[in-house]
């Protein structure tokens, strides 16, 4: 099997309990639904990160510490559609140049970013970086330019700890003494607040989580029928941690027609889609124990939800 996505997509399958990587929810139509679930009034996690940036921007630029004149360059991994971090860059914009480097996994979002820039920033240096950022880390050059990764939406809790703690690594490895890392987590609170927020109303979640087994029978061929998949998500406050799932809602059998393979589902098995991790102070400094990124600033919505966290290599 010569293609990652397939080859990635049949190993979860043939895994007990079976899973299928979050990464691959955002092709053209998956990047669109995450747009939709980051408008939906049961997603806190936008509109707290959004009124950190509207709120305290100005804070957050002051905590950079940069010199006059000195050369900056803002990564983002993991960019989207840049709604939010377009407020922080307008800020930053006001007193300092820079290079903005973007890093994205979906073109559709690259694109949606590159003319929501060009609006709001139009003499903005921008270079639009195309890939999975896990891939793309080290391709950043190694230079003096001091560097500011951004690393928001706690996209960070779509990460097992363990593989967490590695990435978290990898960025600082790849920085120089006083480089930044900006890291926005959600973090940990009651189940009630949570658990809407990956079970909406509308079902929009449900979609996004079921439109990666429509792209699955896309471009491997296969016959799954998503009316007999549930959408399951669960939180528990205790261990900060909320899982999507989506379960077979009868025993049934997926024929993968070029690559020759099938696979069985029982009625009630689940494929784990998901983690979104909540955090605290406490899990953030166990996941930066193996990196020499210090804790600088905390930066805190009026509701206390989310938290932007500067952090500095020492
Ligand atoms: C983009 C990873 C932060 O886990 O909250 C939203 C993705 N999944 N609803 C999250 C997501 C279901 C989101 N992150």
């Amino acid at each position: 099997m010569e293609n990652q996505f397939a080859k990635d997509i049949i190993k979860g399958l043939k895994s007990r309990p079976k899973f299928l990587p979050s990464k691959y929810f955002y092709d053209k139509k998956g990047s669109e639904i995450f747009i939709e679930i980051m408008k939906m009034p049961e997603y806190y996690l936008t509109a707290c990160e959004m009124e950190i940036f509207q709120k305290q921007s100005s804070k957050i630029i002051d905590a950079f510490k940069i010199e006059k004149g000195e050369k900056i360059e803002v990564i983002e991994l993991g960019a989207g559609d840049g709604y939010k971090t377009i407020e922080l860059l307008k800020e930053l914009d006001k007193k300092h140049s820079f290079v903005y480097k973007p890093i994205d996994i979906s073109i559709g979002a690259l694109e949606q970013l590159e003319i929501n820039v060009r609006e709001k920033l139009p003499d903005l240096s921008i270079e639009l970086i195309r890939g999975d950022f896990f891939q793309k880390l080290h391709e950043l050059q190694q230079d003096n330019t001091k560097k500011i990764v951004l690393f928001l939406g706690s996209t960070l809790g779509n990460m097992e700890d363990e593989i967490a703690t590695n990435f978290l690594v990898e960025i600082q490895k790849n920085l120089n003494k006083k480089d930044l890392l900006l890291i926005g987590l959600d973090l940990i609170k009651e189940e009630r607040i949570v658990l809407p927020a990956y079970h909406d109303s509308q079902g929009i979640t449900s979609s996004f989580n079921l439109n990666l087994l429509q792209r699955i029978n896309r471009e491997l061929h296969a016959d799954f029928n998503l009316a007999k998949f549930q959408h399951e998500p669960e939180y528990s406050e205790k261990t900060g941690k909320a899982k999507s799932f989506l379960k077979s809602l009868e025993k049934q059998k997926i024929h993968f027609k070029d690559l020759d393979i099938s696979i069985d589902f029982e009625k009630n098995e689940r494929i784990f889609m998901e983690i979104s991790r909540k955090y605290n102070d406490e899990i953030l400094k166990n996941l930066l124990q193996k990196t020499t990124f210090q804790i600088k600033q905390k930066f805190l919505d009026s509701k206390q939800y989310f938290a932007d966290y500067l952090l500095e290599v020492e």
